[in-house]
C-alpha cells in the first residue's frame, strides 16, 4: 500500500486536479474501475500524470478488496444453503 488507509488527516493524491486521497477512493468506491473513469470523475490522472501510480494502486487495492468480499460471500452462500433431502 502506497499511502495509507484512514490518515486523520486528507493527503493530495492529485496536485493537478486537487484530489486527495479520500476523493480518490470515494470515487472508487462510487464506482470507476479504471483509469480513464477515474479521470472523467474527479481529474487526478488527466493532468500532468505524475498521480497515475497512486490511481492504480488504489484500483489494484479496489479490486482486491471486492474480489476478498465476493469470495467471502460466496462462502457464506454455500454454507448457508440448505440442503433440500429427495423427495
Ligand atoms: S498530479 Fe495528477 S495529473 Fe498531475
Amino acid at each position: 500500500m502506497i499511502f495509507k488507509v484512514g490518515s486523520e488527516v486528507p493527503m493530495i493524491i492529485c496536485i493537478c486536479a486537487n484530489v486527495s486521497d479520500r476523493k480518490l477512493r470515494a470515487v472508487v468506491a462510487d464506482g470507476a474501475a479504471t483509469m480513464r473513469a477515474v479521470e472523467r470523475r474527479c481529474g487526478a490522472g488527466a493532468g500532468c500524470g505524475a498521480c497515475r501510480a497512486l490511481v492504480r494502486e488504489c484500483l489494484r487495492e479496489s479490486r482486491e478488496t471486492r474480489a476478498q468480499v465476493t469470495q467471502v460471500m460466496m462462502e457464506l452462500a454455500v454454507s448457508e444453503t440448505p440442503v433440500l433431502a429427495p423427495a
